[in-house]
């Protein structure tokens, strides 16, 4: 297929670089998203979130005129969808998929597709959430076909490509990452290989819609469950009085052995949110998966204790929390387990609560309204008993180590 216009829709953390890179290889992208702000920054060749360089990119590709944001979906050769798919929970603290998001984009982009497009559905998904879009878009349009009912003589092609790239090096990633194609057909397949080999140089692996959405799900998966086993050392080693880093280190010496690093739990909304998606369609069978999640989502649990404990010796405690990103050296603080603790130490009342978090000007709602004060980590250590480290930022790494003496420390990313 050949791609003169692409419509790129949602333009967050995935859906900006995307369009970006797209449109720095001369191909006109229109971006399509719901939040004005979004579309006004980016028009004016700014950008709405923290990613190294990508304001660069978008400054040029804006004013070049290659890529354009809006809130109305236009006409395309090629739509890539990128909107959030969280889980809903549920009273029974199930964690079933929203797939609201993608719904909404289905019918948005309905009534301007044509015969000859291809849809891409970017965002992690559920098993059958690809089959599902493809079902959305032939409801609203009976007058065209689809590669569900005629496979490759569909008018409209149906594939899904997920997204894999680290958050902090989005850029790069986008470019250099292998990615996996699930079309609905194979002509889907091939054609969304077309697309992506015009920025992607990695290799371009075509499966079937299905198996690309189990992969994509499969790779956080495994990452939640290594990560659980860290954490869960973590907490033996406590009891233990055993240095977990120390131990770590020692049994990774083993040639066959690779032990991930322990943190406050697990944030993201990739990592902490996919397995649920394997949990809800196969509860019988996802039992290790399903006991990953539930033991890091009561990692942050267990830190507030620490952090109560420690904070019991003070008469006055000032406890200085440095960092609130779900992970190092980004702003996103989407189900991040720092933001979790915080929230519940404010609620616990355990003392004068600062935030330390390099990467974000205000604190959000949750914090603020409940007296947590944000300020520099200079200003923090000078005046904090107790230090909790949240996250490895690099300007905690680069802190002078003499501020952290004669502090209590609680490090739960082995930073110091
Ligand atoms: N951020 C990551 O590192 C990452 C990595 C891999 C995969 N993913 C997946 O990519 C998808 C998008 O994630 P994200 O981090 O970019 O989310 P995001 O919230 O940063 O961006 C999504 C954007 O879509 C917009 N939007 C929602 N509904 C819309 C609609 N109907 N039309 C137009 N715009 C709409 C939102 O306003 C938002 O700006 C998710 O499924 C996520 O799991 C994210």
């Amino acid at each position: 297929m050949d791609f003169k216009t692409v419509s790129v829709i949602g333009l967050g953390y995935i859906g900006l670089p995307t369009a970006a890179v797209i449109a720095s290889r001369g191909i006109k992208v229109v971006g399509v998203e719901i939040n004005q702000h979004a579309v006004d920054t980016i028009n004016a060749g700014k950008i709405h979130i923290v990613e190294p360089d990508l304001d660069i990119v978008v400054k040029s590709v804006v004013s070049t005129g290659f890529l354009r944001a809006t809130t109305t979906v236009e006409k395309a050769d090629a739509f890539m969808i990128a909107v959030p798919t969280p889980f809903k929970h549920g009273d029974d603290d199930s964690h079933s998929p929203d797939l609201s998001y993608i719904e909404s984009a289905a019918k948005a982009i309905a009534p301007v597709i044509e015969a000859g497009n291809l849809v891409i559905l970017e965002s992690t998904s559920p098993v059958g959430a690809t089959e599902k879009l493809a079902g959305w878009l032939k409801e609203a349009r009976p007058d065209l076909t689809f590669p569900q009912d005629v496979g490759d003589q569909a008018d409209i092609k149906v594939a899904h490509c997920p997204e894999r790239v680290l958050p902090g090096y989005v850029l790069q990633e986008l470019v250099s990452n292998d990615r996996v194609i699930g079309g609905v057909s194979p002509a889907c397949s091939a054609a969304a290989v077309d697309l992506y080999k015009t920025f992607v140089r990695g290799e371009c692996i075509v499966t079937n819609a299905r198996t690309a959405e189990m992969a994509k799900l499969t790779e956080n998966s495994f990452r939640d469950v290594n990560i659980a086993f860290a954490n869960e050392l973590s907490t033996i080693c406590d009891q233990l009085r055993i240095n977990v880093w120390e131990l770590i280190k020692l049994a990774n010496r083993h040639p066959r052995v690779n032990i991930l690093s322990p943190g406050p739990g697990v944030g993201g909304h990739c990592i902490a949110v996919d397995p649920w998606f394997i949990v809800d369609s196969c509860p019988e069978h996802a039992k290790l998966i399903k006991q990953a999640r539930l033991t890091n989502d009561a990692k942050p649990h267990y830190v507030v204790n620490q952090i109560k404990e420690a904070a019991d010796q003070f008469k006055r405690p000032v406890i200085a929390c440095l960092g609130l990103a779900f992970k190092a050296d980004i702003d996103d603080l989407r189900e991040s387990p720092a933001v979790q603790i915080v929230e519940d130490l404010a609620q616990a009342k355990v003392g004068e609560i600062i935030a330390v978090e390099p990467n974000i000007s205000e604190l959000p709602g949750s914090l603020s309204d409940a007296n947590v004060t944000l300020a520099s980590v200079a200003a923090a250590l000078e005046v904090a008993n107790v230090v909790v480290i949240l996250v490895d930022h690099k300007e905690f790494k680069a802190a002078d180590r003499s501020l952290f003496a004669k502090k209590v420390v609680i490090d739960t990313r082995g930073l110091l």
